[in-house]
């Protein structure tokens, strides 16, 4: 047997040891596809051996995009049609002035929002560098939409009506705890499928997108500024 073909081999044998392992441990189905995937791509990469640089390209898109998915424990994936619309419906019914995405990506709800509501002051936040650059790229001619290249825990919800994120479940108790002391009475916080934890929220609408998202929606109703202690 040739030795492509072992290594191969061996690499899939392992996917599915992953992906038994995986189903096991009562993991999501997307899990499998990538356990089984995964270690055969790779090995399926090398032994191409195309040139170096295009290893090096490869993993410097990988780096721009994904930036510090890893330790900051948010993935990178987009909001579907249904959530873009939902959050507009939000915009006009609640007559929202200043608008503010906390990881905002390619800039799938900003963009539109911006387009659809000139008036809206939409304000971006990303900070992974080739996703936050597309963004730039796609609101160049928009004066209502800006793309900012800045982590959002640094940044100051204050003056926002309504600010939206869709991150991870890890995030949200931190977050949470953000938004109660930033953001003013009033205003509207919206987390697209991950619920803050120990807090109730007002609404939640739920979408008939692919990934059946629910918008968890939080009017702040008192400022907790005075109760934080660093
Ligand atoms: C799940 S994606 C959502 C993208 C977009 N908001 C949407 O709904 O389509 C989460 C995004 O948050 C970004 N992100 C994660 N942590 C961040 C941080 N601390 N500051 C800025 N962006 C962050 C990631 O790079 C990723 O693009």
């Amino acid at each position: 047997m040739p030795v492509a073909t072992a290594w191969l081999d061996v690499a899939l044998m392992q996917g599915i040891m992953a992906a038994f392992f995986g189903l096991l441990l009562r993991q999501a189905w997307w899990w499998m596809i990538i356990h089984v995937l995964f270690f055969p791509l790779i090995v399926w990469f090398l032994l191409l051996q195309w040139g170096a640089w295009t290893y090096l390209l490869v993993s410097s898109v990988f780096i721009l995009v994904f930036w510090r998915t890893i330790t900051g424990n948010v993935p990178v994936f987009f909001s579907s049609q249904l959530v873009v619309q939902a959050v507009a419906e939000l915009v006009e019914e609640k007559d929202i002035m200043h608008f503010a995405e906390l990881g905002a990506g390619i800039g799938t709800v900003a963009k539109p929002l911006a387009d659809n509501y000139p008036l809206l002051k939409v304000h971006a936040f990303e900070n992974a560098p080739l996703l936050w650059l597309v963004n730039v790229w796609r609101s160049r001619k928009m004066f209502n939409l800006h793309a900012f290249r800045h982590c959002f825990w640094q940044v100051s919800l204050a003056n926002y009506d309504l600010v939206f994120a869709y991150l991870s479940p890890s995030v949200m108790s931190k977050l949470g705890a953000k938004v109660r002391t930033e953001m003013r009475v009033g205003s509207l916080f919206v987390s697209s499928s991950f619920p803050v934890q120990n807090w109730e929220a007002d609404t939640v609408i739920y979408l008939d997108d692919w990934q059946k998202t629910c918008l968890f929606c939080y009017v702040i109703k008192e400022n907790h500024a005075l109760e934080v202690h660093y």
